[in-house]
């Protein structure tokens, strides 16, 4: 017998395709609704492979109110695990009422469906660009946020996180659970899992991964002048199954009101590292060069994940090196 039933939105993309593999292979039943603007269907196949069950499949846009409205109706779900969302920065800033539109009313629509049908927990996918610039680079839940962010994909994130805590003010049923991830990288250990964006990628692994198989002539490293060990920028890299993990830890301890976790590891690893570490594990040489600085590039950030562990009792287990390791093989099997 099924644990419970979980609708889970963005589920065919990155983060949501690799948490459906962990929440099918837990025992609980696996919904999926995508638009498929940022993924693939055949991830359907792949996680079949991978869990032996193949989750029913929607494709629905939650911005489109009366198909989610169905997917409520005859669903019956216990919990929704919220990934949809359109993420990248640079994007966001030239199109912002495109982010908007998608992100906060997408968002919006899934609340009245929820409240509507009486599905009132949500696990959602947020991000440590919430906290802004802070004094210090080691990010925890009580600092404040929404001050200083400099995109408004950062802000669709705050503005939501904002909404889902006045949704539990007024209806005390209501559960939330905020997770702010850090950096994301790496692939399921099968190879059938990772990270396959449709459009040019921005964030440095996938940027990465295609200079590896030769699609970009090299990786351009922005900035080598900041105030860090080795010049370059540095962040909090965490492998996709221990984040999978984290939503299954953290939707396990769910109750009502708010509840808000960082996802990190806690240690900081430079761009410079993550080049030598991709080179390790290749066995390669990445082509590189160093231009200017990114504009609103934060010099340093990584999480305290000391909330989560305390109270959800999950921790990382895997490293960079594993991640390397794991992007290598989904490379050559989606080759
Ligand atoms: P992704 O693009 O791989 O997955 C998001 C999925 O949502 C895609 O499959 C896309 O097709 C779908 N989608 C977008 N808009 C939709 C809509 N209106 N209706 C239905 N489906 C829609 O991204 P990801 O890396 O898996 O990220 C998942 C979530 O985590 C996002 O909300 C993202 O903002 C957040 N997040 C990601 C990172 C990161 O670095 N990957 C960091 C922090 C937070
Ligand atoms: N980088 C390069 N060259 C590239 C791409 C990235 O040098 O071609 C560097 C960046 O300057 C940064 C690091 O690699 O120092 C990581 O960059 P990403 O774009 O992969 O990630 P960010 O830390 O900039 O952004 C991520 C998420 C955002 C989120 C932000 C804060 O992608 O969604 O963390 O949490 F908003």
């Amino acid at each position: 017998m099924s644990k419970g039933k979980i609708l889970v939105t963005g589920g065919t993309g990155y983060i949501g395709s690799h948490t459906t593999a962990e929440l099918i292979e837990a025992g609980y039943e696996v919904e999926i609704l995508d638009n498929l603007c940022n993924s693939k269907v055949e991830v359907l196949d792949r996680i079949e492979k991978i869990a032996g069950v193949r989750p029913k499949f929607y494709d629905v846009d939650l911005r489109d109110a009366e198909k989610l409205a169905g997917v409520f109706k005859s669903g019956g779900f216990d919990t929704v695990m919220h990934f949809a969302g359109l993420k990248a920065v640079g994007e966001s800033v030239e199109q912002p009422l495109r982010y908007y539109e998608n992100n906060v009313g997408g968002t919006i629509n899934l609340l009245e469906c929820m409240q509507e049908y009486g599905c009132k927990k949500i696990v959602f996918s947020s991000s440590a660009t919430v906290y802004g610039v802070q004094d210090t680079p080691k990010y925890v839940e009580t600092m404040s946020t929404g001050g200083t962010i400099s995109s408004p994909y950062g802000k669709t994130k705050y503005m939501i996180e904002e909404i889902l805590k006045d949704v539990t003010v007024a209806d005390s049923a209501f559960a939330v659970t905020i997770l702010r991830y850090f950096n994301p990288i790496g692939a399921h250990r099968s190879g059938l899992l990772g990270e396959d964006p449709n459009d040019r990628p921005n964030n440095l692994m996938p940027i990465i991964m295609k200079v590896a198989k030769g699609e970009i002539g090299e990786l351009t490293i922005f900035g080598d002048d900041y105030p860090t060990p080795d010049g370059s920028c540095v962040r909090d890299y965490i492998h996709v199954v221990d984040l999978a993990e984290g939503h299954l830890a953290a939707m396990e301890q769910m109750g009502p009101g708010v509840q808000i976790y960082n996802l990190g590891s806690g240690a900081g690893t430079s761009v410079f590292e993550m080049v030598k570490a991709f080179e390790k594990a290749s066995g390669a040489e990445l082509p590189c060069r160093v231009i200017g600085r990114r504009a609103g590039d934060l010099a340093e950030f990584y999480a305290d994940p000391g909330l989560a562990k305390e109270k959800l009792g999950w921790e990382v287990k895997l490293t960079v090196d594993d991640a390397m390791e794991d992007t290598l093989r989904f490379l050559r099997t989606s080759a």
